[in-house]
């Protein structure tokens, strides 16, 4: 938890933003509560609802808090201990301590939630709360306000603050990207061939939990890369494959990092593989130097779609007029997602409040397109954003086949070449970026292993 004063000046700021926005009545916030995963006191690991965590810090199950937008009054809803907790789990600060430590004026039990929300309904007024992420609160919002929908002007208020990270956001992410790194490193040293995925992952999630919070995100560690999200850990490592490796690490304070390296499970890359890999690698790079104030994260999305496309049609992958392939959506064939996506208290920064509402500016429209389509953060660049670089190059062979069953590709693609690649599998190579004033720069002390040479360098060790 950051100090008291964080978490107070936060919440004045969204008051303020609310009232500038024409608005008034309740802010309703309700924090997490435990999730039993067989039988009520065997639940899922605990996590926190990251919006309460930014405005609160408290991070304890069942809480609930109001802010009056015309009074300032602010309420922060929980029960204290009984005998019975206190045997199960010792004793516990008291809600009132709790309140101050995060600058919180009165306190009430938490079944008095309802009442303040029932009285502020019946009393005309508005009640603004965000989407909910969990069953258990979707349920809580549904009991307490049959039929309301979540506050697009809270949102807006909340995403423009979360949006721009602060100073100490940022040390805390840089230090969630240090674990990150240190977690890649111990997976990269413990590639070898004939053990099984799940080994590697084994290892390389320890860090996350002897030094973190535990994972940020289920960790993608797999040999068939051109499956984006692929959780299966049981392959046993082969020679000559490509290994997808893409996990972050949520620091205690629940910051996350997100990083992908692809590696030559035999340690050296072929020829093909080497080829198609400085593709990827030359992508991120690109990416990386377009970063700055001013762009907009698709216009970077774009130019690295067309660094990609420049290149696959010098290997003979597709021919003919580059901006007419990229108008055509062939690089979405090659990378059917986006070039990143916001990062902070979530690895996909605020995403359950509306990704158009998080990753697009007013004035821009999300694409229909296979791959731009997909692009979760379009906005212009302000320095404090942060957000991966993530680019990727998979040859799926059911979207091959289905480009051009449907000609898709039109006549861009040379789907006779690409039949000689549907083993190979796929790339992507992530990096975590903040926006600066002057440009932007890595987060994390120290890089990864990413140029071809560096990672065979890496893996001879
Ligand atoms: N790195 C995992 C994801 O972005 O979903």
């Amino acid at each position: 938890m950051f100090a008291k004063e964080v978490y107070v000046r936060r919440r004045e700021t969204l008051l303020a933003k609310m009232r500038e926005a024409g608005q008034s009545g309740l802010i309703l916030f309700i924090g997490n509560t435990e999730a039993p995963a067989q039988y009520k006191d065997n639940y899922y690991k605990w996590r926190q609802e990251s919006c309460w965590l930014y405005y609160f810090g408290l991070d304890e199950p069942l809480m609930a808090a109001t802010l009056d937008i015309d009074s300032g009054a602010e309420t922060l809803y929980a029960d204290d201990v009984d005998i019975d907790d206190i045997i199960w789990m010792g004793p516990q600060p008291s809600v009132r301590s709790k309140a101050d430590s995060t600058g919180v004026e009165h306190s009430a039990p938490y079944g008095a939630v309802g009442n303040a929300v029932a009285l502020a309904c019946k009393s005309g007024r508005a009640v603004h709360f965000l989407p909910p992420t969990r069953y258990f609160n979707t349920m809580k919002l549904a009991a307490l306000l049959p039929g309301a929908a979540p506050s697009e002007a809270l949102i807006k208020a909340v995403v423009s603050m979360r949006l721009i990270k602060e100073d100490i956001e940022i040390e805390a992410l840089d230090h969630a990207c240090d674990l990150g790194i240190e977690m890649h490193s111990v997976a990269r040293d413990a590639i070898r061939l004939g053990i099984v995925e799940q080994e590697i992952v084994g290892k390389m999630e320890g860090v996350a939990l002897a030094k973190g919070w535990g994972a940020a995100f289920p960790t993608i560690l797999t040999q068939h890369g051109e499956t984006l999200h692929n959780h299966g850990h049981a392959a046993i490592i082969e020679p000559g494959k490509l290994l997808v490796v893409d996990a972050g690490v949520e620091s205690n304070e629940h910051y996350a990092s997100d990083f992908t390296r692809t590696y030559p499970t035999s340690g050296k890359f072929t020829t093909k593989q080497r080829e198609i890999y400085q593709i990827v690698y030359e992508c991120n790079e690109l990416a990386y130097s377009l970063c700055k104030p001013g762009i907009t994260y698709r216009e970077v999305h774009l130019a690295t779609a067309r660094k990609m496309l420049e290149s696959l049609s010098a290997l003979g992958l597709v021919h003919g007029d580059l901006e007419e392939m990229l108008a055509a959506g062939i690089a979405g064939l090659f990378q059917p997602h986006g070039l990143g996506h916001n990062m902070g208290l979530d690895v996909h920064d605020m995403e359950d409040l509306g990704e158009n509402l998080v990753g697009y500016d007013p004035d821009q429209t999300r694409a229909t397109q296979l791959g731009l389509r997909s692009l979760r953060m379009a906005r212009r660049l302000c320095p404090g954003h942060v957000i991966t670089d993530e680019p990727g190059i998979y040859f799926i062979p059911a979207l091959i086949e289905k480009f051009k069953k449907e000609g898709l590709g039109g006549n861009f693609v040379n789907y006779a070449k690409l039949e000689g690649y549907y083993d190979f599998g796929g790339i992507r190579l992530e990096d975590d970026i903040l926006i600066t004033p002057e440009g932007a720069r890595r987060l994390g002390h120290g890089r990864l292993p990413i140029s071809p040479e560096d990672v065979e360098a890496a893996m001879a060790r």
